[in-house]
């Protein structure tokens, strides 16, 4: 590979008054993980710091559920009371300290809450999940009795004061986020998820001000980022992640993604976060084959065509393919996930990938780099010698 001195994915990028130190994301992961208080543990702390200690610019927590209902899992995250607030500073602080910017996500899971955890099935919550572990299920909401799934429970539809709680309730998570310290928002407005049901036509059927026409069915988008906006300081950015298109047959598209983020740009979100699908399944897009960078054409055209910055997401693997997202103009930034879980260097491998192995010095952290740099060096004598042997 030839070595670039300044690669763009190493770029900083300035987001209002945070500045990124590269393009590289931590996407945001549940992992299941919290006790049913929804309260971050040590396993959080250790999770997200090994990202920034890796070199990311950005790491995301996984999505925090603005209030009980709206959890996939129990054993989910949680941002609906003050006492959730401790423990992720302690994450925020350790992330800022090691050089990346701290971001906090947050959802409501709408119909698609009240679930096993992946590795129990993933299904819906029922008799066998009492007995065993004492998790009963909750009734979901939605904005019509439409399910997920045909044989999932029929969620409770959402009466228009209801819509203005959970507008409430974004809002209030934003505020625990910001009293946490972080420095990003990321709103989940994608992947089936309660703000996607009312944006898609497939799920929302209402003939109220939350649906009808395309502008109805935004009403509840555009609330919660109004609603986050005013909570969040001005001086920081926010991310909104969309499923940029349904990928299915009469389903919201990315003609619907490009005037969904020209609204949002306009009330004050930084970043559209570009994924798609997951409206009505797991993992099983209907046209569009999932290879390496299959959502990158979304967050492309979101950029061009609203001018407003853009985030790339899904099967980024390669360091070359990142380098080149974000040097083409394709996307501002990168996200990167279950790649990152396999190797959380991901971002730091990166810049030795591309700068050569002077990087372990210009971006490594100190501990590490001072010795990997001479490592690289004494196997590249070594390898020089056995090569004249
Ligand atoms: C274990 C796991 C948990 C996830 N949880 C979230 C989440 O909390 N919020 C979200 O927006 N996306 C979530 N996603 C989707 C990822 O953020 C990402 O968009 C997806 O994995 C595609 O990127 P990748 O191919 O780099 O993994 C999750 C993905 C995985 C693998």
């Amino acid at each position: 590979m030839r070595h670039a001195r300044n690669p763009a994915l190493l770029a900083p990028l300035a987001l209002r008054g945070v500045e990124l130190r590269n393009r590289v994301v931590i996407s945001p992961m549940q992992e299941y993980a919290a006790g049913t208080d929804g309260k971050a543990l040590e396993f959080h702390l250790v999770h997200l710091g090994r990202f920034a200690l890796g070199g990311a610019g950005l790491v995301f927590t996984e999505a925090l559920a603005v209030s009980p209902e709206a959890r996939l899992t129990y054993g989910d995250l949680g941002i609906w009371d003050d006492g959730h607030v401790p423990p992720l500073a302690r994450i925020a602080d350790f992330v800022r300290g090691q050089g990346a910017a701290a971001g906090a996500q947050i959802l409501h899971a709408g119909r698609k809450a009240s679930v096993q955890r992946p590795w129990l099935g993933y299904q819906p919550l029922g008799d066998a999940d009492v007995r065993e572990r004492g998790e009963a299920p909750w009734p979901t909401v939605g904005p019509s009795a439409i399910p997920a799934l045909p044989d999932w429970p029929v969620p409770r539809t959402l009466e228009p004061g209801d819509c203005r709680r959970v507008v409430d309730e974004f809002a209030l998570g934003a505020r625990r986020c910001r009293q946490a310290g972080f420095d990003v928002l990321n709103v989940h407005g994608a992947h089936g998820y309660l703000i996607h049901s009312f944006l898609s036509p497939l799920s929302n059927r209402r003939d109220d001000e939350y649906g009808g026409d395309r502008a109805g069915r935004m009403r509840l988008a555009l609330e919660v980022a109004e609603a986050v906006r005013s909570e969040w300081p001005s001086d920081r950015p926010i991310f909104y992640r969309l499923s940029c298109i349904d990928d299915l047959p009469g389903g919201w598209q990315l003609e619907d993604t490009l005037a969904l983020a020209w609204e949002l740009g306009r009330r004050g979100i930084d970043v559209i976060d570009c994924s798609s699908q997951g409206l009505t399944r797991r993992g099983t897009p209907v046209t569009t084959p999932r290879e390496p960078g299959f959502q990158v054409p979304y967050a492309e055209a979101v950029r061009r065509e609203t001018g407003i910055p853009s985030c790339a997401v899904g099967l980024i693997m390669d360091f070359e393919h990142a380098e080149r997202i974000v040097g083409s103009g394709q996307a501002d930034l990168v996200a990167v996930g279950r790649e990152a879980l396999r190797n959380p260097n991901w971002a730091a491998q990166a810049a030795v990938d591309l700068v050569g192995p002077e990087a372990y010095e210009r971006y490594w952290q100190p501990r590490w780099g001072w010795w990997l740099v001479r490592r690289a060096a004494s196997l590249a004598r070594r390898r020089g010698l056995n090569r004249k042997d």
